[in-house]
């Protein structure tokens, strides 16, 4: 399956040879519109992969050019809690590596759960807690592509953290770090959950980015994970969370992860 879909791309995106990817979270999308000479593959038309099931997720890759670099983007993601077998996230993450990617630029929306990384700015990831019960890895394995028990610890490489955070300084955009922790969802957390999530050490919550990680890291992708914070978790303001806040706040930051993506692949 790897080879397939790997070989399907291959055939139609010419002379292009991404070595960056990115992928795009909810309401983050139109970051992939500065792509330059664009070439749009929906995912209904690459034979083997899943569809996306959630408003607000296009589902298409799109491969160009963006500043020095070749770009592979996936607008729209899978989320487990769509039901998708998580190895299909261990499958894709291998198809990438067969097209040669070198890093994984990953965004998503989540909510914060530190009162001083408000809604509407930018966190870096620094660590994850995987909370969703699940694991991409789990099932057959091809030691191909990594080991069978991999060390995640540098799946958010520092060096690629003080590049961003420089730049994000050098172009006057807010970026804070912290540690992003995955629930499966879809609901939203109870505030008994917030409060827990907050004293396990988490800086922000979210329903995605993990696997994605844990298999990129496990193939010696290097990630850097960019959190757009839509919202307070559940109990810490006033306001309940809705999948439409989260659309709206996602739009606004957009403009400056968009900055940031681009001033990072320029330089
Ligand atoms: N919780 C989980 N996922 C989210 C949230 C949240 O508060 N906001 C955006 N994605």
């Amino acid at each position: 399956m790897i080879e397939k879909i790997a070989d399907f791309i291959r055939q139609h995106i010419g002379d292009y040879h991404p070595d960056t990817a990115i992928i795009l979270g909810s309401g983050l999308g139109s970051i992939a519109d500065t792509i330059n000479n664009p070439i749009v593959l929906p995912y209904t038309d690459i034979p083997g992969f899943p569809q996306t099931t959630v408003a607000g997720h296009k589902g298409q890759l799109i491969v160009g050019q963006l500043h020095n670099h070749q770009v592979l983007c996936m607008q729209g993601r899978f989320h487990l809690y769509e039901g998708h077998n998580p190895q299909i996230i261990n499958t894709i993450i291998q198809v990438f590596k067969t097209l040669g990617i070198k890093q994984l630029i990953i965004t998503n929306a989540a909510g914060s759960l530190n009162p001083d990384i408000t809604p509407g700015s930018i966190m870096m990831i620094t660590d994850h807690i995987n909370f969703s019960g699940l694991n991409p890895l789990v099932g057959k394995d091809d030691e191909k592509y990594g080991p069978r028990f991999p060390s995640l610890a540098n799946a958010y490489p520092a060096d690629l953290r003080k590049k961003m955070q420089n730049i994000a300084d050098k172009i006057n955009i807010k970026l804070r770090q912290g540690i992003y922790l995955m629930v499966l969802g879809p609901n939203f957390e109870t505030a008994a959950e917030i409060k827990a999530f907050r004293i396990l050490g988490a800086d922000a919550v979210g329903m995605s980015t993990v696997p994605e990680v844990i298999c990129a890291a496990r193939c010696n992708i290097k990630v850097l994970g960019l959190s757009v914070i839509t919202n307070y978790g559940t109990g810490m303001s006033q306001s309940t969370t809705s999948h439409h806040e989260t659309l709206e706040q996602g739009q606004r930051a957009c403009a400056d992860l968009a900055k940031l993506i681009t001033s990072y692949l320029k330089e």
